[in-house]
């Protein structure tokens, strides 16, 4: 049986899922680096993990002989060098689609939380000093008729577009690795990042984080947006400089933002605490019982295939 050790805390019956295919270590890292435990992985084939652990250059120079995969909890794989994975030949395995729709489903609850002023509305009710109904109280926006532009339109930014849709918006993506702009049935193409940026009401962020996404919405992005637009993370903090979108909302530049990631997280930047147009998550994008399950036996199941000598079709590297 090949020897596998899980390194981030999974409840039972999630944890069954590799019980019950390898003989599994159990080694928590609770803060601890892939390094600082590596007497512990000695003799594994290979190690889950889940971000923010990172598996980079020292580590993969570093890794136990006998490791041949690394399999990350999570669809997000900035946090492992793929090239340094490469050299050393360790498979890396993740898991894509099985959390698509979990995802997908708070990237809306964002876009609604951040347009109808949720952060306000439940701070009001539950300060007890709501004095009632009126006219004019937390006025928000709607989403019908609408236009959202996604900036990562892959799995989850198209999952996105296809709920987005039923709330009557129109779709706007941007790619400027594409030749011409252009209109199709999953929406507009746009190829300049002003002119999609001008022309959205939501930009939702569900890009992978990589050197070319790396701060894609900065200070000069944000001046180009309407001052009604709503900007919402599903993707990775860094996919947005934080002085600039604070800026932004600070002076009120765009109407609001619905985030569930964060530079550096769990240390969030606390000047986002202050601002009442902000709608915040704690990276509970793929939470459910469901999409955790499966990622488990997905990540299982691909290492099984792995040591079968097949091609899992959740390798990454
Ligand atoms: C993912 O699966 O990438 C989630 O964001 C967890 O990091």
């Amino acid at each position: 049986m090949k020897r596998i050790a899980v390194t981030c805390e999974l409840p039972p019956e999630i944890m069954k899922e590799f019980v019950t295919n390898f003989d599994t270590v159990e080694c928590p890292l609770r803060g601890a680096s892939l390094l600082d435990v590596s007497k512990a992985l000695e003799g594994c084939d290979a190690i889950v993990l889940a971000p923010p652990t990172r598996a980079d250059r020292s580590f993969f120079d570093a890794r136990p002989k006998s490791l041949k995969a690394i399999a990350t909890y999570s669809v997000g794989h900035d946090h492992l060098d793929l090239d340094a994975a490469k050299r050393a030949r360790i498979a890396v395995l993740h898991t894509p689609d099985v959390l698509t729709d979990a995802v997908a489903d708070t990237a809306i609850l964002l876009m609604l939380g951040a347009a109808r002023r949720v952060t306000e509305s439940a701070a009001l009710i539950r300060s007890r000093a709501w004095q009632g109904w009126t006219p004019t109280q937390l006025l928000g926006v709607g989403l019908s008729g609408r236009s959202l532009g996604v900036f990562g339109f892959g799995r989850i930014g198209r999952a996105i577009a296809t709920r987005a849709k039923a709330f009557g918006m129109s779709i706007h993506y941007y790619d400027d690795r594409k030749r011409s702009p252009q209109a199709d049935d999953a929406g507009q193409l746009h190829i300049d990042a002003d002119e999609f940026l001008s022309a959205i009401d939501v930009l939702v962020l569900a890009s992978p984080l990589n050197d070319q996404t790396r701060y894609f919405l900065d200070a000069t992005k944000l001046r180009v947006m309407k001052s009604s637009t709503i900007v919402v993370n599903i993707g990775r903090g860094d996919l947005l400089v934080d002085d600039d979108l604070i800026a932004a909302l600070g002076e009120n530049r765009i109407f609001g933002a619905g985030l569930d990631v964060f530079s550096n997280e769990p240390n969030i930047d606390p000047r986002y605490f202050a601002l009442p147009n902000v709608f915040m998550l704690p990276h509970i994008g793929s939470s459910t019982v469901d999409a955790r399950l499966l990622m488990a036996r997905a990540l299982a199941n691909g290492l099984k295939i792995l040591f079968e000598g097949g091609a899992p079709t959740n390798r990454l590297a």
